[in-house]
């Protein structure tokens, strides 16, 4: 599976000058771990385990599986019997056993420059069990679900922690997401408490998230789901919150959040920034201030079996119905400080840089918890690569000297479109290793971000994985794996691909297919939430015996592993996934369209956008035909209508179509809709 010998051909060797000191210093030496993870797993992953507190330990196997439908329930379990608190894990085990108590956690760096904060693990700490005390107060308990709707600020992580603390499962939606996609993932996940802020900035842009919050809250009522509390930080208006606190000892006061317009920031912010009037709801709101000026700063763990859930995050879904992929306890946090420590070689000097937002996976999983596990210091960036200037990220890489950097393909062509000389303002040494992940990366921005951001010193990781993955699951390692810009080259430990036809059959060699997985390793999700069913449906109904990630791969003659991308009725827009079945039933909602077809078709900048067609109620003659043909084939080639979209003219075998006339039609007719 892995090949005897690295190629020497088509590649671009591994990084040298990181050998010394890295964790995984050779190919040999790579395969041979991979060897040994996949033959004797309990043998690999308990001596990780031994970094780890378990208050007590494992009894069972390591991990414990059924990945095939037609022998029963699907299920993964991974050190049953062991009980731990990942929040301790994280912080109380670097502040209390490694000693790293001063070491900074977190340097936030605002969305206006300037506006900067730094966070030790110590203070983190005391926050999260602050938070932890307040959520207790609140009436949160052990299993409970907690919605977290929050811009990039530390809080945020707090927040997180002080669920995981008290054993209250997480469930984060992303700041960009509207009132109703909140209000669905509350009522799904059934949150008793909403953790939000009044607002942010994004670039110039002002993001009322109150406003948004209360109206998912509306929203929920209506649909008769009350969410009892919302508790709200001042993240804009925070100065004045500071000013009128002075030290713990001021009475916890029922003091609500008082409006604050134009307010001034910091001094050394540049701009002086509007402050929106914050909608404040008595029965239900709470302010944060307030209620943490109370709060007393110890709060011992809850002890959590291996299998307890940690967090839900939503993912879009084929049928359009978005997901909560539920990942637990013990497996995840093994599995993201393994793949954060191997993949991005890290060393307790190092000064670790995510651009992604928690509000997605890999934000969970490589700002939040795999870093913290290792006790690194990272950089948390409230805002945007183009605000105030697109030398911004260059400008915080050398501010905070930042060695490990990690971002989206999105980004980087993003950024290309400006040239170099924006990136050769900064001087960019102290980077040592880039990484990207979100969708398959193309060649010239791979070259560009190891070239013009690199330097050509860098190695570029670039990780394939998914919400459900919990972690890496394809990805190379820095000083062990020879490059080739767009593969995403090898798997992680503990990890097994295959790649197999439409009849289900493995392929070996080099070979295009469907990507699957043929056993679990810890970090793989468990459920969805309060529908198992759609999980095994999801994942393991197409080819029993395997987990289908929904990617297309091929495999080449060295080995290595290229996603060609989805592979399901799944879009890739700027690293986000959305489902063609969710944007076609908006459209369709517009009572002007009769139906509609939704494909992607290649983007420069975002990878893919949307590609829609649609058929108009009183519309034109062949768009009727059209629908009709296609629907006598029982559903709409979609692999007919992505070539289409991007004007290939070689559509292979048409034969199935009724009329395959219809096809010229939509030639003549493109246009450009995205
Ligand atoms: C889908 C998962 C994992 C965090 C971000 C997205 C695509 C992800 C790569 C990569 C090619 C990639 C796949 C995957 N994808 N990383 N390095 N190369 N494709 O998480 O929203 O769950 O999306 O993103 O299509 O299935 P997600």
């Amino acid at each position: 599976m892995i090949p005897e010998k690295a190629p020497k051909e088509d590649v671009l060797t591994a990084a040298e000058h990181l050998k010394k000191e890295s964790h995984v210093p050779s190919f040999e030496r790579f395969k041979e771990l991979y060897e040994k993870s996949v033959e004797s797993p309990e043998e690999f992953w308990v001596d990780i385990a031994k970094e780890f507190f378990w208050k007590t330990k494992h009894t069972g196997q390591f991990l414990d599986y059924n990945f095939d439908v037609t022998k029963g329930e699907i299920f993964v379990k991974c050190m049953e019997g062991a009980t731990t608190n990942i929040c301790y894990n994280v912080l109380d085990r670097n502040v209390h056993e490694k000693k790293l108590g001063d070491k900074v956690a977190f340097y936030w760096e605002g969305n206006e420059p300037g506006d900067e904060k730094t966070v030790t693990y110590r203070e983190l700490l005391q926050e999260v069990c602050k938070f932890a005390n307040v959520l207790k107060l609140q009436g949160v308990k052990k299993g409970d679900r907690v919605s977290i709707y929050m811009p990039m600020v530390v809080e945020l992580v707090v927040a997180m922690l002080a669920c995981a603390r008290i054993g209250a499962v997480h469930s984060i939606v992303f700041a960009g997401f509207s009132a109703e996609s909140l209000c669905e993932r509350i009522i799904d996940s059934q949150c008793s408490l909403l953790v939000t802020a009044d607002g942010f900035y994004r670039g110039d842009k002002l993001i009322n998230l109150k406003v948004i919050a209360d109206e998912a809250l509306e929203k929920c009522r209506d649909k008769s789901f009350p969410v009892e509390r919302c508790i709200m930080l001042k993240h804009l208006s925070k100065e004045e919150q500071e000013a009128s606190s002075p030290g713990s000892l001021s009475p916890p006061a029922k003091r609500s959040c008082p409006d604050l317009q134009q307010e001034k920031r910091k001094e050394n912010v540049r701009r002086v920034r509007p402050i929106p009037k914050v909608p404040w709801n008595p029965e239900v709101d709470v302010c944060w201030h307030s209620l943490m000026e109370g709060a007393s700063d110890e709060c011992e763990p809850v002890w959590c079996e291996s299998e307890d859930p940690l967090f839900i995050l939503y993912t879009s879904g084929s049928t359009g119905k978005p997901k909560g992929v539920l990942h637990t306890v013990s497996g995840y946090m093994l599995y993201t400080a393994t793949t954060f420590k191997l993949v991005f070689d890290y060393h307790p000097d190092d000064v670790y840089w995510c651009t992604a937002d928690i509000g997605w996976i890999t934000g969970h999983s490589y700002i939040t918890y795999g870093p913290l596990a290792n006790g690194a210091t990272s950089v948390l960036f409230e805002g945007l690569p183009t605000y105030p200037d697109v030398s911004r990220m260059w400008e915080i890489v050398d501010k905070y000297h930042v060695s490990k950097f990690y971002t989206a393909p999105t980004a980087i062509r993003l950024l290309m479109k400006y040239g170099s000389e924006p990136v050769h303002k900064y001087k960019r040494s102290s980077l040592k290793i880039l990484g990207t992940v979100g969708e398959p990366i193309n060649p010239e921005a791979w070259q560009w971000y190891y070239n013009v951001v690199g330097d050509g010193r860098c190695p570029v990781v670039d990780t394939f994985w998914q919400t459900e993955t919990g972690g890496h699951v394809l990805t190379p390692l820095p000083a062990a794996t020879p490059l080739k810009p767009g593969s995403a080259t090898f798997p992680f430990f503990g990890v097994v691909p295959a790649i197999l036809n439409e009849s289900g059959e493995e392929l070996e060699g080099p070979n295009e297919g469907y990507l699957v997985f043929k056993q679990p390793w810890p970090g793989v999700m468990r459920t969805v939430f309060g529908n198992h069913q759609r999980f095994e449906t999801t994942y393991f109904k197409k080819f029993p015996g395997f987990y289908v990630t929904g990617d297309g791969c091929r495999r080449d003659k060295d080995g290595y592993y290229w996603i060609t991308g989805r592979i399901d009725d799944m879009l890739n827009v700027s690293g986000h996934l959305l489902s063609t079945a969710e944007v076609e039933s908006a459209l369709v909602e517009h009572e002007a369209v009769a139906e509609a077809a939704v494909v992607g078709t290649p983007h420069p900048v975002k990878g893919e956008s949307l590609y829609c067609f649609v058929t108009l109620t009183d519309g034109i003659d062949y768009t009727t035909t059209l629908e009709a043909e296609l629907r006598k084939q029982g559903k709409i080639m979609r692999r007919l209508l992505r070539k289409i979209a991007s004007n290939q003219q070689d559509l292979g075998d048409v034969s199935t179509l009724a009329d395959s006339t219809v096809i010229e039609q939509l030639f003549e007719n493109r246009c450009c809709t995205a």
